[in-house]
């Protein structure tokens, strides 16, 4: 059984005074059935794992470098996020592949990078509009997938997020059965390559522009274990009302 998640990605957004809306977030759900995930800027993962730390809430690098260490003004490595209290890191989402012209390999190195500092990935894969409208998901979604992941890996620490660009901080949402369509080969895609136990236990999450409102539809498509949720993860009731959705979807 996968277990869901439902995780948020602050994104550049937050300073020390948006630590209390995790605390608000952890009071609202003491004892939660899903597993739940912020990402907030590398200035506040140790104070957040702090904030976090009686709660059952991991705490998550945005992105990481591939090298371990060096000369690489302003980046942060791997080890660095662990060693700052963060358990994950989301490598390659959108904004990264196009802000800074992250490739696949790019993603591929810094997967590799990442799992090695003892840290689990969750590796972003989507599509553009232009991709969608010309028929081309499934295979933007099948070259992401063989070129982002690296050979090593379990469903213990890796999860993918599926997000279609256009969906994100857009309000536009795929329709259920796109979202259905994209899991469903990502799923089969996954067993193929990393044979039927593993391909299974990968956690597979949906993001773009996911709210309270749309979180329960979205929940009841097979293959969707939960949630990768930008603008509506910044406050406590918008993240708290997808939470409830996710754990009444189980
Ligand atoms: P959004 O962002 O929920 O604001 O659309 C999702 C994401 O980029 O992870």
């Amino acid at each position: 059984m996968r277990r869901k998640l439902a995780a948020g990605n602050w994104k550049m957004n937050g300073l020390s005074a948006e630590l209390a809306e995790v605390e608000a977030l952890c009071a609202a759900h003491p004892d939660p059935k899903v597993d739940l995930l912020i990402a907030p800027p590398a200035t506040l993962i140790s104070s957040m794992v702090v904030t976090a730390s009686d709660h059952r809430l991991a705490v998550a690098g945005q992105d990481c470098h591939a090298e371990e260490s060096g000369a690489h003004t302003g980046d942060i490595s791997a080890q660095m996020l662990k060693d700052a209290g963060a358990s994950h890191v989301i490598l390659g989402h959108s904004e990264r592949r196009e802000d800074h012209n992250e490739s696949d390999d790019d993603v591929r190195s810094k997967a590799r990078t990442a799992l090695a500092a003892g840290l689990k990935i969750i590796i972003c894969i989507g599509e553009s509009l232009e991709e969608r409208e010309a028929a081309n998901t499934l295979d933007i979604i099948a070259g992401q997938l063989a070129g982002s992941l690296p050979d090593i890996l379990t469903g213990e620490n890796t999860i993918i997020a599926y997000e279609p660009i256009w969906a994100i901080g857009t309000g536009k949402v795929p329709t259920l059965g796109q979202i259905g369509e994209v899991h469903d080969f990502i799923r089969t895609k996954l067993e193929a390559r990393f044979g039927e136990g593993v391909g299974r236990s990968i956690r597979l999450l949906y993001g773009g522009s996911v709210k309270p409102s749309n979180a329960s539809d979205i929940f009841a498509v097979s293959n969707v274990d939960g949630a990768l949720v930008g603008g509506a993860s910044l406050k406590a009731s918008d993240f708290s009302g997808i939470i409830k959705a996710l754990e009444d979807a189980i």
